[in-house]
């Protein structure tokens, strides 16, 4: 029975996995019902607001099913919210055992489990726990460390450069390389850049048409930005001394907050040098994107300013690298 609850667990994994980015900010979530060893039906949560993974597999289960076993990658919800909640379509007729992988983080929609075994049915929990969280880490980590996923990303020559020493930047990387940056940033809640940047670059910060644009947000301390700069269209979040003090790694966290409150699960960190240097240094992130041009400048605005050892270890694990042309870019994740 353990076996078979691991063996049928991956293949509701594997269901959750077909769903893509228009569930957020909900979870990515499979479900699979099995009677007599074998799946008699299977559904995902498809899209923010449409129906959960649960309603799904119990709408495509075929008549007169009595005594089946349902897996599902996340613990159904107990909570009203787009949709009723999923523990009132467990009917314990049709259903006597529920395979649970991960409880539900979010306070707001926990509580499923207590609410199935009220109705007198068998719950095992944890199963493939692991592997179904890292399915949805943008959402565990919202919910469980309080603040959002943070991925850092920067475009760099081939001797570490973000800009040349004069601020400019444009283009160091190809248009391929930027094009897979549009996307990462069509996938992101919000972006986060400094205010130096906003005035250098003039950024648009969208996803250029590649899908949904990013919440533009911008650390302005003395709310000094001109309005006519173009993020200034899209009604960006300003970070100023009305929470900010004059310590940068206090703000790193300061600046989380603020995001987690406003309901923010993803945060792409685009620069430059200084905004970067403080969300590495305080050790708030969970991937590094940095795309490599093959240049050199000798000198420049490094990505990097605090001073370390080579001893100093990073924690960094290596996950991909992709080549865009004569480009490359390579994704680390933090260890914890
Ligand atoms: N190649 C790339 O990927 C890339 C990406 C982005 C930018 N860039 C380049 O980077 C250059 C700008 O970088 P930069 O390092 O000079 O400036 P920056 O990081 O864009 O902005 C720094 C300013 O933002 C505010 N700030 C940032 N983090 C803060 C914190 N934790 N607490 C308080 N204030 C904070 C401060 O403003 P106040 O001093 O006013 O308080 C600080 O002086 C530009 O040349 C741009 O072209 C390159």
């Amino acid at each position: 029975m353990k076996n078979n609850d691991k063996y049928f667990m991956k293949l509701a994994i594997k269901e959750a996995k077909k769903a893509n980015n228009e569930v957020f900010p909900n979870p990515k979530v499979g479900c699979l019902i099995v009677k007599d060893g074998k799946v008699v039906s299977k559904g995902f949560h498809k899209r923010f607001g449409g129906r959960h993974a649960e309603q799904v597999a119990i709408d495509n289960l075929p008549q007169n099913i009595t005594n089946a076993t349902m897996y599902v990658t996340l613990e159904p919800c107990a909570h009203k919210g787009k949709t009723a909640p999923c523990i009132d379509l467990i009917n314990p007729s049709i259903i006597n055992r529920v395979v649970i992988s991960s409880l539900d983080p979010n306070p707001s929609a926990s509580g499923g489990i207590n609410a199935i075994l009220n109705k007198k049915i068998l719950v095992t929990k944890n199963v493939c726990s692991i592997k179904s969280k890292k399915i949805n880490q943008r959402f565990f980590t919202y919910h469980e460390k309080k603040r959002p996923y943070i991925i850092i990303k920067a475009a760099l020559t081939l001797d570490g450069f973000i800009a040349e020493s004069n601020g400019v930047s444009k283009w160091i990387t190809n248009e391929k390389s930027r094009q897979s940056v549009h996307f990462l940033r069509s996938n992101c809640d919000a972006i986060l850049i400094g205010n130096k940047t906003a005035i250098i670059d003039n950024p648009s910060l969208d996803s250029h048409g590649t899908g949904k644009d990013p919440i533009p947000v911008i650390i302005d301390r003395s709310k000094s930005l001109k309005k006519s700069l173009k993020i200034f269209k899209k009604n960006p979040i300003i970070l100023s001394r009305d929470i900010l003090n004059n310590k940068p790694m206090d703000n790193v966290k300061i600046i989380l907050d603020e995001l987690y409150k406003r309901n923010i699960q993803s945060v792409l960190v685009e620069g430059g040098g200084f905004t970067i240097t403080h969300f590495l240094d305080s050790g708030f992130f969970d991937e590094l994107h940095l795309y490599y041009a093959p240049k050199f400048l000798g000198s420049g605005l490094s990505i990097f300013n605090t001073i370390k050892s080579i001893k100093d270890s990073s924690n960094l694990v290596l996950k991909k690298v992709d080549k865009f042309n004569s480009d490359f870019r390579v994704i680390y994740k933090r260890k914890y």
